[in-house]
């Protein structure tokens, strides 16, 4: 017994003074006491006398900055909005910067295995075989006939209603609806009915924005630990996280065991898709949350920030409502595939506010091994390397001295939409990892803003008023954007 005592008492020592003296490490790489002006603003928030949102700073010490890149110490962070050093990070040194264990860990819970969270082999597999299917024309006939009919049956009989009761909408809401019906199902091939005319509280889209959001709070506790240890107690935001995300099981169990009762050979969703070549439920769950989780609230951040720009330019309304006439002729249809393809300045407006409102606006690795960026930069091994999509939107060196202003008409030659180099618009990432639903997005944004221009003026309550941002890992605005619609004369 009383070696027993002793084991036990050694072991939980040690274990104790192990805890302490890697918490000790980590606080001393995270160097808290860091004396320099950002890592003192940053410590201090004295940043919040002048900027808005932490973006807008960052922004500012970035195009302050010689090499386009900054250190944030305190936060062992580097970070760029330097071309070159993004295309060294997501290409040229790839391997050196995976998304790491830091970033996985976060999401590690919602996302299992799936295809946003994981690197090496695993990434491959799924990055070869969703390439694939998202490739082929048979998925994006699928996706645009979902995208039409949720417009058709649900947004516009939705506005109309608006209109005629005179009544105010979030219009941030309503993207959310529509993205999440639209992404459950192309994912799933389940339709939740968030956005059917009554806006019925939908548990699914609850669990799931409770999931994502309680897991991108894991990055602003002070340390891992504190969640970690939340996790283990079973405790607070911890507990909610895994009610959460039971639920969120639940639904996928249930949608894998009905398709395989029910047969899915013929079915054009994603999970069908993927049933034919993997038979383990838990990794096809996996595989099939990343993309609720990557296509759901960009696209709908996307919108929401076009509207809002849009309130504040309506020679660009009018330009996107000539070139719908020009295209589609009188014809009160809205317009297919085809029709879409020749659209080059509605892209061209959709691409410009992406630029300044990216929705992912940041994106970090971590480096592998110690290395040295193009412009110079020292990287140690585990630092966090971040490079900043909404800083690079900003950049004169970039987008030359008229860089903040929203000009569609930057990505046009002669009427025909150029795209730009990869590395420099970083809005759907680059490299290696780039997004792999972009045309699916780019559709979607397009077929729905075309809709809503076509047939209706929204009227932005407050359109000066600047967008404050919460932090996660998508760009949503606080407060919404609250619009009044009216309908157009046909
Ligand atoms: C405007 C809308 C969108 C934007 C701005 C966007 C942006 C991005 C970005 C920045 C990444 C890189 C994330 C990282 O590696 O950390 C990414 C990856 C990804 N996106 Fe999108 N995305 C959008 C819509 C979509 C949609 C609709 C889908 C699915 C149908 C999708 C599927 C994915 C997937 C699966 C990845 C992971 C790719 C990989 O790791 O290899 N995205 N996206």
């Amino acid at each position: 017994m009383d070696f027993v005592a002793a084991f036990s008492f050694l072991f939980f020592g040690f274990t104790i003074l192990f805890s302490m003296f890697s918490f000790l490490i980590y606080v001393w790489r995270l160097k808290p006491w860091c004396n320099c002006d950002v890592c003192k603003a940053y410590l201090s928030a004295s940043w919040t006398k002048d900027f808005t949102n932490l973006c807008d700073w960052y922004t500012h010490l970035l195009r302050n900055s010689k090499t386009g890149t900054i250190h944030l110490h305190v936060l062992g962070n580097i970070i760029t909005a330097n071309p070159e050093n993004v295309e060294h990070m997501v290409k040229t040194k790839f391997d050196n910067y995976p998304k790491g264990k830091p970033f996985s860990d976060l999401l590690g819970d919602l996302l299992g295995r799936g295809i946003f969270n994981v690197d090496g082999d695993s990434w491959k597999f799924q990055r070869k075989m969703a390439s694939l299917e998202l490739g082929s024309v048979s998925i994006r006939m699928y996706a645009f006939d979902l995208i039409i009919t949720e417009i058709r049956k649900r947004l516009l009989p939705l506005l109309s209603s608006a209109a005629a009761k005179q009544e105010v909408l979030d219009l941030q809401d309503v993207f959310r609806r529509f993205s999440f019906d639209n992404i459950c199902k192309f994912s799933f091939g389940l339709d939740p009915g968030c956005l059917e005319l009554s806006l019925p509280v939908c548990e699914f889209a609850l669990a799931f924005d409770a999931a994502s959001k309680l897991s991108a709070e894991r990055a602003i506790a002070a340390s891992p630990m504190v969640w970690k240890i939340k996790r283990l107690l079973n405790i607070g935001s911890e507990r909610e996280l895994k009610e959460a995300i039971k639920k969120v099981d639940e639904l996928a169990e249930r949608m894998i065991n009905q398709k395989r009762k029910e047969g899915f050979s013929n079915i054009g969703d994603l999970l069908s898709r993927f049933m034919t070549s993997i038979s383990d439920d838990r990794y096809l769950r996996d595989i099939v949350i990343s993309f609720l989780l990557a296509g759901r609230d960009t696209v709908a951040s996307g919108l929401t920030s076009f509207f809002w720009i849009l309130s504040q330019h309506p020679e660009v309304v009018s330009a996107i409502r000539e070139e719908i006439e020009k295209v589609t002729g009188p014809n009160q249809e809205l317009p297919n595939f085809q029709e879409m393809l020749q659209m080059h300045y509605l892209n061209a407006a959709i691409y410009e506010s992406l630029r300044l409102y990216p929705p992912v606006q940041f994106d970090s690795k971590f480096a592998q091994e110690d290395d040295i960026l193009p412009d110079g930069t020292f990287m140690p091994k585990g630092t966090r390397a971040t490079y900043h999509q909404y800083a690079m939107g900003r950049m004169e060196q970039i987008w030359g001295p008229d860089c903040l202003a929203f000009k569609p008409e930057r990505w046009l030659k002669k009427g025909v939409f150029e795209p730009a180099n990869p590395f420099k618009y970083t809005v759907f990432h680059a490299g290696h990892r780039i997004c792999i639903g972009k045309e699916l997005a780019l559709v979607e944004m397009k077929t729905v803003a075309l809709a809503i221009i076509r047939g209706f003026n929204t009227v932005v309550e407050d359109p000066n008023q600047v967008p404050r941002f919460i932090p996660g890992f998508t760009a949503t605005v606080r407060g919404g954007l609250p619009v009044l619609i009216q309908e157009r004369e046909a």
